[in-house]
C-alpha cells in the first residue's frame, strides 16, 4: 500500500520562487526513504506538503489515501516530522511539558496523552529528565527530545529533516539508533540529509531532487553511481554494506 501519494505537485512560493516544479512520488508504508539534493533544491518544500504546512499551487497530495488538505489534523497525526532546528521545536518548559504538546494539539484525551509521554520518554530514554527545562539538554538529547514528541503522537510516517546536522558522534548514533527502531516498529522513514554515509546502508530507496524536481529514485547502490553530477556527495562503496551496520553495535 502507498501511504504517500504525490501527484503533479508544484509549489510557487508567494514571491515567486518556484519550490518544486513537478513532483510524482509514491511511498509504500514501511519503507526507508533517504531524500538528498543540494540546497535549495526543494527537500524541506516537498516534505512540508505532507503535514499541510505548505499547499500544493497545483496538484494533489494523499497520505494514506485522503488528500491532506481534506483533512489536516488526520495527515497531522499521521505524519510526525523533525525539523532542521530541534531548538526551535522546543515549546515546552518542561520536557514533559514539551513532549505532550504535540498530543494536546492533536486532541487526544488526557489519560492517552500521559500513557503517550511516558511510555515515548522511555523510549529515547529520557525518562529521568521529565521536569527538567528542555533548553538544559544537549545537542543529541534535544534531538531526541523532539523525536519524543513525534513518537507520541503515534504517526505512521515520520520525517526527519536534516537530523544529523550539527551533532558530535555519540549525537550522530543516539539519533540514527532512534530511526532505526521506528523503522523496525514499521514506521515509515523519510530522511533528508547529506551524510549519506551515515544512513544510506539502512534505506531501502534513494531519491535525489535537483531544482525543485526529483532527478533521481532507485535503489541506492544502483544509482549513486552519478548522484555527484546534482551535487551530493556519495558514500564510499564500502560503507554501502556491512560495515556501516555493525558500526552501531
Ligand atoms: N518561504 C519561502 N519563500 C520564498 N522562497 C522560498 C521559501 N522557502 C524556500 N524557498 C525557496 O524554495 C527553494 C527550495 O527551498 P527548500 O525546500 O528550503 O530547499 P532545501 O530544503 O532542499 O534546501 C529555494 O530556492 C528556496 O530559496
Ligand atoms: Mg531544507
Amino acid at each position: 500500500m502507498d501511504i504517500i501519494e504525490i501527484e503533479n505537485l508544484k509549489h510557487r512560493f508567494s514571491d515567486g520562487t518556484l519550490g518544486l516544479d513537478h513532483i510524482n512520488l509514491k511511498i509504500k508504508a514501511g519503507a526507508f526513504v533517504v531524500v538528498a539534493g543540494p540546497n535549495g533544491s526543494g527537500k524541506t518544500t516537498l516534505i512540508r506538503h505532507l503535514n499541510g504546512l505548505l499547499r500544493p499551487t497545483i496538484g494533489s497530495v494523499k497520505v494514506a489515501g485522503v488528500s491532506v488538505q481534506q483533512d489536516l489534523l488526520r495527515a497531522r497525526r499521521l505524519v510526525g516530522m523533525m525539523f532542521q532546528d530541534a531548538d526551535s521545536q522546543i515549546v515546552g518548559e518542561t520536557v514533559y511539558a514539551d513532549v505532550a504538546f504535540g498530543p494536546e494539539n492533536l486532541r487526544f484525551d488526557h489519560d492517552q496523552i500521559r500513557e503517550r509521554v511516558a511510555l515515548a520518554l522511555e523510549v529515547v530514554g529520557l525518562k529521568d529528565f521529565s521536569d527538567q527545562r528542555p533548553h538544559l539538554l544537549s545537542g543529541g538529547e534535544k534531538r531526541r527530545l523532539a523525536i519524543a514528541g513525534i513518537l507520541a503522537m503515534e504517526p505512521k510516517v515520520i520525517v526527519f529533516d536534516e537530523p544529523f546536522a550539527s551533532l558530535d558522534y555519540p549525537g550522530v548514533k543516539q539519533v540514527l539508533k532512534q530511526i532505526l527502531t521506528l523503522h523496525q516498529a514499521g514506521d515509515t522513514i523519510l530522511v533528508i540529509t547529506h551524510d549519506l554515509e551515515k544512513v544510506l546502508a539502512h534505506a531501502d530507496r534513494l531519491i535525489i531532487m535537483h531544482k525543485g524536481n526529483i532527478v533521481r529514485d532507485g535503489v541506492p547502490a544502483e544509482i549513486i553511481g552519478d548522484i555527484e553530477t546534482f551535487g551530493v556527495r556519495a558514500p564510499c562503496a564500502s560503507q554501502l554494506g556491512m560495515e556501516v551496520l555493525s558500526w552501531l553495535n
